[in-house]
């Protein structure tokens, strides 16, 4: 891949929200600790709040001491030396003003907007009025890229009337979480697998993305998107597209971006009649999730909702390698466990030569690719059960497993926050983990037909309680096919 030059600033807008303090700015230390970030690299953050650079310094220190790797002093001193604070209205080019002299002297600056998607539009519109918008400037933008696909165009439209598209770097971050890139490792690193994945050898894909949180004080975001558009359009279909897309010839950001593409176009649409037997809505009821008591979605939202915080989908991928194999997709909050898992099935043997009990023993084997909360992967291999029993050798089931916790192990070694891996790519110029226009609208495309179909089904989300797995429907969606959830 040709190396694109490194950036040498990045604005970061919405430089004291949630996500600043918790991901990004702990991310861009970690970089720097790492001897990632260029010499000279320089980072001003920005809000509307009017703060000194001492104060914000301040807090950026104390978030980062108050996290369990602590702070190191002299990493400390040359990330403080990078960092600086300036108070901006980044919706207009006035506003903008007092960015002007912290971009003198930047060649290559990326602008990253940890800001309501409404605003992107308008941003664009002042960073070019301002003269900002250079021709070797990038912009970072977050999820979501609108509510459907008619917003999303709008938000694409804006933005690129000002970048162009190989300057814009939309952030999905589960494709910066070291599993999710294992995957594309674990496929297409080993000749093992690949002869093996496709609908002759696979019985079905599980995804689950299950959350114990609430929605909390989330919810004036939240009620508006619901699981759906909040967790399925962007983080589960990556994920369903890493898993099913063909292997691209190399690792360029179009040839992996061309394959996902393919895989969200193959998508089979739902229809009005399948929404009932294909997919389940649900809203969580007050419960215990983990080990307390948990409201109702609807007491914290204060008044009745139809969102839904629960979703489970069979989806079918309509291409020759995945004809006949369902992918079933679930993701919720206040649900009893956090798990993100991505399970392969594999069909049985196609004959047993086994009798007696150990014909009863035999199970098919299974991929499970564990994201959360521990990074794991196991394969699942039937063996005989050590010693001997009267009536015949048995059967065991047993992981052979790639123990990925143990690298997290020993003097220094700690687990990344999947932004580190984003934000570096983007320094770096590489798009290959970031998501392309067509991707986003072509996932959009999807998801509004799921929605379309429950509305038009008149589907309301059931309720369950905190701490369940979802709505009884969820559990017979599967069964239906003869399958069941591995929980
Ligand atoms: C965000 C969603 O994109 O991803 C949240 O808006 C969700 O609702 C979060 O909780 C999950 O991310 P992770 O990395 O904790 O699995």
């Amino acid at each position: 891949m040709a190396e694109a030059p490194r950036a040498d600033l990045l604005v970061l807008f919405g430089g004291t929200g949630d996500l600043a303090r918790r991901m990004l700015l702990p991310s861009l230390y970690y970089l720097d600790a790492d001897g990632f970030l260029p010499e000279g690299f320089r980072i001003v953050a920005t809000a509307r709040a009017e703060l000194s650079r001492e104060t914000f310094l301040d807090r950026v220190r104390r978030d980062l001491e108050a996290r369990p790797e602590g702070l190191e002093a002299a990493v400390w001193t040359r990330f403080g030396s990078r960092l600086d604070y300036v108070s901006a209205d980044a919706t207009t080019a006035q506003g903008l003003a007092s960015l002007g002299p912290h971009l003198d002297g930047a060649q290559r600056p990326i602008f990253y907007l940890a800001l309501s998607p409404s605003l992107y539009g308008r941003v664009c519109v002042a960073l070019a009025a301002a003269g900002f918008a250079t021709d070797d400037s990038r912009i970072v933008l977050e999820k979501p890229i609108g509510r459907d696909l008619e917003t999303s165009r709008a938000i694409n439209v804006a933005v690129g009337a000002v970048f162009d598209e190989e300057r814009i770097f939309r952030i999905d971050h589960y494709l910066g979480k070291e599993t999710v890139q294992n995957l594309i490792a674990l496929r297409f690193a080993n000749t093992l697998f690949e002869p093996l994945w496709n609908n002759l050898t696979i019985d079905h894909v599980q995804l689950t993305v299950a959350e114990t949180e609430g929605v909390g004080d989330r919810w004036p975001y939240y009620d508006e998107y619901g699981a759906l558009r909040d967790m399925l359009q962007n983080h589960m279909l990556q994920l369903l597209c890493l898993v099913a897309m063909e292997p691209p010839s190399d690792m360029e950001p179009d040839s992996v971006r061309n394959e996902k593409v393919k895989v969200l176009r193959s998508l089979r649409p739902y229809t009005r009649a399948e929404a009932a037997s294909s997919s389940v809505r649900g809203q969580y009821a007050a419960g215990v999730a983990a080990g307390a008591s948990a409201q109702a979605y609807e007491a914290e939202r204060g008044q009745a909702s139809d969102t839904e915080t629960f979703v489970a989908l069979r989806v079918d991928i309509d291409n020759w390698r995945w004809a006949g194999v369902p992918f079933f997709l679930r993701t919720g909050k206040r649900l009893p466990e956090r798990r993100t898992q991505i399970a392969i099935q594999f069909k049985g043997v196609p004959h047993s030569i086994f009798d007696g009990p150990a014909r009863e023993d035999l199970v098919a084997n299974r991929l499970v690719i564990d994201l959360q909360p521990d990074e794991d992967i196991e394969l699942l291999l039937m063996n005989k059960a050590p010693g001997i029993t009267a009536g015949g050798m048995r059967l065991q089931s047993l992981p052979l497993s790639l123990s990925l916790l143990r690298t997290y192990e020993g003097p220094g070694a700690r687990r990344r926050i999947a932004y580190e891996r984003l934000l570096l790519d983007a320094i770096c110029g590489n798009s290959t983990l970031f998501v392309r226009r067509d991707e986003v609208e072509a996932a959009w495309r999807w998801i509004d037909g799921v929605a379309d179909a429950w509305r038009e089904a008149g589907m309301a989300p059931k309720p369950y309680a905190a701490g369940s797995w979802g709505p009884a429907g969820a559990f017979a969606l599967i069964e239906r096919s003869g399958r069941a959830w591995y929980d």
